[in-house]
């Protein structure tokens, strides 16, 4: 068994068995929705959805649930929501960061064109807030929502200090925070809610969705430089060609003085890339960088020691906050 396996099987032991059971029900609701638009739309969205991914902001909006509801339509809206939500920002992404590949397979953008990207993650987008229209409350919608925007937000700060070297690490992690860590707070608010949660529960839960899924993002920018596509299904240093600045090149920056002149718009093949994600991983910043993501995740962890949880809840999240940080993928 894999490592990933082996955690999603130690995940749905201490969460219940009802969890796979979902999870198998938001997937054929996803493949149903990807279906349902015309043949063009249908081929591209259908395709992004069934390439996989690792489906963890609908795990988290199950397991912040707690137990299943009598009604489970309102955490089924929720899980495929916000998985629709992240495939339409990843879709718009890769048009973004002229990114070629993402889950194994030729990106949207790189199969069809910036129009059809475009299209294909508008669909996905406005698919997210019918179902919640459907079967979800309107606090979920406002909770979507507001993430929604954030991560626009974060994408349009991303490509603002594009190329930019120099910035300053509390800018990259408001980025991080707006373009990854909305979203995930707005998966455990709305597991929350729909597992009938007070206010204040569904506030602590989305706290630690939002300290997890900023450690996600430092981790992700850890791979991008130190993991090949086999590993990630992305190609290794998009980052870097794209003008992405994360932290491992912030941190590197700060050792090694022979990179403080890096001008990034020279880096512009695959091999130059991979030779900058070398002399990063040389001068140690990876490893600071993900030191940072784990003491991230341990503050999410023990946010959650002040909630009320089941015992196989709490299990459960520690599981996926752990995950987080330890992946290759
Ligand atoms: C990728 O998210 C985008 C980031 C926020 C870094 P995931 O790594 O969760 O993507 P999939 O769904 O597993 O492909
Ligand atoms: C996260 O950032 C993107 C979104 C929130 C859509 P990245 O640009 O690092 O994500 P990947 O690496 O393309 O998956
Ligand atoms: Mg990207
Ligand atoms: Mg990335």
């Amino acid at each position: 068994m894999t490592s990933a396996a082996a955690s999603v099987a130690a995940i749905v032991q201490a969460a219940g068995p009802h969890v796979p059971v979902l999870l198998a029900r938001v997937e054929e609701r996803l493949a149903a929705i990807a279906a349902s638009h015309g043949p063009v739309l249908a081929e591209h969205a259908g395709a992004t959805i069934a390439a996989g991914g690792k489906r963890l902001r609908p795990l988290l909006v199950l397991l912040a649930a707690g137990t299943q509801p009598p009604d489970p339509r309102g955490l089924l809206a929720g899980a495929a929501a916000v998985e629709l939500v992240h495939s339409a920002t990843l879709v718009h992404d890769d048009v973004l960061d002229a990114a070629a590949l993402r889950r194994g397979l030729p990106t949207v953008w790189a199969q069809g064109g910036r129009a059809l990207a475009v299209a294909t993650g508008d669909l996905l987008f406005s698919r997210a807030f019918a179902e919640l229209s459907a079967d979800g409350t309107l606090a979920s919608v406002r909770a979507l929502s507001r993430a929604s925007s954030a991560l626009a937000e974060g994408e349009l700060l991303q490509r603002q200090d594009a190329w930019d070297v120099t910035v300053a690490v509390e800018r990259y992690l408001y980025r991080c925070e707006l373009k990854t860590a909305r979203l995930f707070e707005a998966s455990c608010e709305l597991g929350a809610l729909a597992g009938g949660a007070e206010r204040e529960h569904v506030a602590a839960l989305g706290a630690f969705g939002r300290r997890i899924g900023l450690a996600f993002q430092l981790l992700d920018d850890v791979l991008d430089v130190s993991s090949s596509a086999q590993d990630t299904g992305k190609d290794r240093g998009t980052d870097l060609l794209d003008g992405t600045v994360t932290l491992p090149l912030i941190l590197a920056r700060e050792r090694d003085p022979s990179l403080a002149t890096l001008d990034l718009r020279e880096v512009s093949t695959p091999g130059q890339a991979t030779a900058l994600c070398e002399r990063i991983e040389a001068t140690g910043a990876l490893a600071d960088a993900k030191a940072r993501a784990l003491a991230i995740v341990t503050e999410a962890k023990e946010g959650l020691l002040a909630l009320r949880l089941r015992d196989g809840q709490r299990i459960a999240l520690d599981l996926v906050a752990d995950s987080v940080v330890d992946r290759h993928a």
